[in-house]
């Protein structure tokens, strides 16, 4: 038996033991716990009290992680070995912050790239670059998936910081999503940026194309002007006739996942500016730096993969809901959804075997309060339980102009924590058939045996809170690279590759064929499913 099976079943031996009880159960038990649980860096706390774990069951996943070797594949990925072992790259995103700079290609080139793209956003801003009618007004980004959910988060993230160009976001290849956003701007006035660390998307390529027919029509021969590329794939930028000089590059061993912190960010700092996106930045290498150094049992992505592992191994939950109680973060769900599904969505292990446990859960998830007003109910009182992120910042960030209304804003905030408490409250002790029946004291007995039932909260329901101070571009940052490393850790104790992506390369090829079906109206050789509705799908365009 090696160490990390005897981990797992020491593990398996606490899940038991904690089955067994309730958090309500715990809490009386233990009221310290709140503390007990509660890990910080700075300002930022992650309170794991409302999990449904206790101090021995965490030092036995922290046992874990150090039977998995979380910390040498940590150092492996920091120091650039070949972590991506399918692609036969490192995994440096890192770099990109400056908290690592192993002798890898392009690494020395890192600082230099970032100056030229912000200066070039900076220029945007100011106006020195304009476009056929003087400064842009709007910029487009088109990009999907990497390319596209961390920009398009973090531009809505630092809204308060967003005084340049309005930044939009093009990713489906549905022609309503171009159409939609291109409609109301004024090409003379918008900066198209085609986002793709591979210049090949097909999604991606057919909108750039459209866009760049777009501004031709408007301002002509100058519509190259209106584009920029940021890709690794420079030959190919060059082919579709964007200017050296527009096209910023990055490197094969940044993930499309984890590109964000490349020149893939630069819509965010043509909106934000480069301030903005140096802070981002340096949130990010300050978590970098603690989940280097700091020791796993307060290591904060390191503990928060391991609740996660508790969730989905120990006791068996297949979600997470991710809710921010922040309207700012609304997109946030959907980047760590890529950033968790397509990194640890697998079932090979490194070595090509299957993996032996169940890996990444389902992400999913919406900003509270309006989650409260959708899917609550089921999270509540539905049969599954699910496992809740919470994420609160103790102060609103208010944005410029709005001062005079301080005091209103500071009590819209306080409504939005309390809410945030109350939800994790309600989860963790719920109420039971005897309190339901005490809520209605004064009604007929008839109609409190008919309703109390409808009443009651099952409780034990997990959660945990992650609470900073303020939303800005630092507490931004740290909070992307919190949920980085986490899914780098998680990764390495369910031993499979987390920067390659396989799952995604039937769907795209198959679809080649496809398109040639649904062009020709028939679809010759395919199987008879796809053949049936390629028939009706001619069939309905007559
Ligand atoms: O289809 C998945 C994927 O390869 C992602 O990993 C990536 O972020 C996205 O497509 C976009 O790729 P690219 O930036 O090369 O256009």
């Amino acid at each position: 038996m090696t160490n990390a099976d005897a981990a797992w079943s020491d593990l398996e031996a606490h899940a038991a033991r904690l089955r067994a009880t309730t958090l309500r159960a715990l809490f009386a038990a233990d009221p310290g716990r709140a503390d007990a649980l509660s890990f910080a860096l700075d300002d930022l706390t992650l309170d794991f009290s409302r999990e449904k774990l206790d101090a021995p069951a965490l030092g036995a996943l922290v046992a874990l992680a150090r039977a998995s070797g979380v910390e040498a594949s940590r150092d492996a990925m920091a120091t650039g070995e070949a972590v991506n072992l399918t692609e036969g790259r490192p995994a440096l995103h890192m770099a990109l912050r400056g908290s690592c700079a192993p002798l890898v290609e392009g690494v020395a080139e890192v600082g230099g790239t970032l100056d030229r793209f912000l200066a070039f956003a900076d220029a945007v801003r100011s106006g020195a670059f304009a476009g056929a009618e003087g400064a842009f007004a709007d910029v487009v980004n088109i990009g999907i998936g990497g390319s596209d959910l961390g920009p398009v988060m973090a531009a809505r993230a630092l809204a308060p910081d967003c005084d340049g160009p309005r930044a939009h976001f093009v990713s489906n290849v549905d022609g309503a999503h171009l159409t939609d956003v291109l409609g109301p701007l004024d090409p003379a006035r918008t900066l198209v940026v085609v986002a793709s660390k591979t210049f090949t998307t097909q999604e991606t390529m057919t909108n750039a194309r459209t866009a760049r027919d777009w501004l031709a029509a408007s301002v002509g021969e100058r519509a190259g002007a209106h584009m920029a590329a940021v890709s690794t794939n420079l030959p190919a930028c060059a082919a579709f006739g964007i200017e050296a000089e527009r096209v910023f590059g990055f490197w094969d061993w940044v993930g499309g996942r984890y590109s964000l912190w490349s020149a893939i960010g630069l819509p965010v700092a043509i909106a934000a500016g480069s301030k903005a996106f140096r802070d981002l930045l340096a949130g990010a290498a300050s978590m970098d730096a603690h989940f280097l150094s700091a020791p796993l049992a307060r290591n904060l992505p390191v503990l928060l993969a391991l609740v996660g592992v508790w969730r989905r191994n120990a006791m068996g939950w297949p979600t997470v809901a991710l809710i921010p109680y922040d309207q700012r973060l609304e997109r946030f769900a959907a980047y760590v959804q890529q950033l968790d599904m397509e990194s640890n969505g697998k079932r090979a292990r490194r070595d090509g075997g299957p993996v032996a446990r169940a890996t990444a859960p389902v992400i999913w998830g919406e900003p509270g309060t309006n989650a409260q007003h959708s899917f609550f109910q089921l999270v509540h009182q539905g049969t599954d339980v699910i496992p809740v992120d919470f994420i609160l910042a103790a102060e609103p960030r208010v944005a410029p102009g709005w001062d005079a209304m301080a005091d209103a804003l500071a009590d819209h905030h306080a409504k939005l924590a309390a809410n945030c408490l109350a939800q994790a409250s309600a989860l963790a002790f719920g109420r039971t058939l005897a309190e339901a029946e005490a809520a209605m004291a004064g009604a007929p007995a008839a109609e409190v045996a008919r309703l109390a039932p409808h009443r009651v909260f099952p409780g034990d329901r997990p959660s945990t809170l992650i609470l900073h101070r303020r939303l800005d571009a630092f507490a931004l940052g740290r909070l992307i690279a919190l949920y980085e490393h986490k899914v780098f850790a998680q990764g390495a104790i369910w031993d499979v590759n987390s920067f390659d992506q396989w799952g995604v390369e039937l769907g795209k090829q198959l679809a080649g064929g496809m398109l040639d079906a649904l062009k020709a109206g028939a679809a010759e050789g395919a199987d008879p499913a796809t053949a049936a509705t390629v028939a009706r799908i001619a069939a309905l365009r007559g």
